[in-house]
């Protein structure tokens, strides 16, 4: 067994609730393999609580926090210091607490980046459909513009693919009806909606228009392979599961708490995965 000594390194991921969150595995997991005298633990907090929790937190010597819904708006605010990928996404995942200031970035866009060429994709192949435009579509658009690529948002409410087409300048909008006629026109198709997630509705694409070079990309990971993977499969077309994008996202929090640059390899999954598997 492995025990802390007083000069312990601290951090966690906050939410509310936060108890489904996989992160303290993901990263006790890394803390164990690089024997790490560091700790990551679960941090309910209740919204009304952020503000004074989290600072107070930095004044108690923690080295930062993965911040998870409803938070990701709060942390950007109590931030000292928001980083570029923070503000082209107007979100804070991951928070850094050094020399008395809050830093704040978004990993979550990086992360897909990551997850792509993990998968052997090259995200700037061709233009990219975002069936979705909340904050996962927001930081994914901007680290796919970041590359290069020509981003279509394709949204339920037309009115939030267009506020967030405003976001991302350049960015095109698709109506919600055209999203499997559209497809021809694509390389990557990426759904950042809940639709297909676990007690969620299914995500209804009709894949016949794709083209044989289309990459199909599900950033939901309960269930691990989802509906319209399995769907783009059955066509013989690439796909790129949610799941290592939750692990490449977490690559850049744990360097800089703990120091160490972490390896996102198929044992991680497998522990991370758990009962999806
Ligand atoms: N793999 C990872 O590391 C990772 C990271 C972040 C998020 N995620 C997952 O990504 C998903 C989205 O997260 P988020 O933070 O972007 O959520 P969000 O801000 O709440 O956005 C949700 C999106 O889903 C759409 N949607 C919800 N119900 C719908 C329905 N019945 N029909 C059509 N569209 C529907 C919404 O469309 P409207 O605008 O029309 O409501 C909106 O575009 C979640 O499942 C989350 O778990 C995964």
């Amino acid at each position: 067994m492995r025990l802390l000594t007083g000069s312990a390194r601290l951090a966690g991921v906050t939410g509310w609730p936060v108890a489904h969150s996989r992160s303290p595995r993901l990263h006790g997991t890394w803390l164990a393999r690089y024997s790490i005298d560091g700790a990551y633990v679960p941090l309910p907090i209740a919204p009304q609580d952020f503000a004074t929790v989290v600072p107070a937190l930095a004044k108690a010597g923690f080295a930062g926090l993965n911040v998870t819904i409803p938070h990701k708006e709060a942390a950007f605010a109590i931030c000292d210091v928001v980083d570029p990928s923070a503000a082209r996404a107007g979100a804070v995942n991951t928070l850094v607490f050094r020399n008395g200031k809050i830093t704040g970035s978004n990993t979550d866009g990086a992360g897909f980046i990551a997850n792509l060429r993990a998968h052997g994709v090259n995200p700037a192949a061709g233009p990219a459909l975002l069936l979705g435009a909340g904050g996962a579509a927001r930081a994914i658009g901007a680290a796919l513009q970041d590359e290069g690529v020509a981003v279509t948002i394709c949204n339920r409410t037309a009115e939030r693919a267009a506020a967030l087409a405003l976001q991302l300048p350049g960015a095109k909008t698709l109506p919600w009806a055209q999203r499997s006629a559209a497809l021809a026109d694509y390389a990557l198709l990426v759904n950042t909606t809940s639709l297909g997630m676990a007690k969620q509705p299914p995500l209804e694409v009709d894949l016949s228009a794709a083209p044989h070079h289309l990459v199909v990309s599900d950033i939901v990971y309960v269930p691990l392979q989802t509906a319209l993977l399995d769907a783009a499969q059955a066509r013989g077309l690439q796909i790129v599961g949610g799941l290592g994008m939750l692990l490449h996202q977490a690559v850049l929090g744990f360097e800089a708490w703990f120091g160490v640059t972490p390896e996102v390899d198929e044992a991680l999954y497998r522990i991370v995965a758990g009962d999806l598997l």
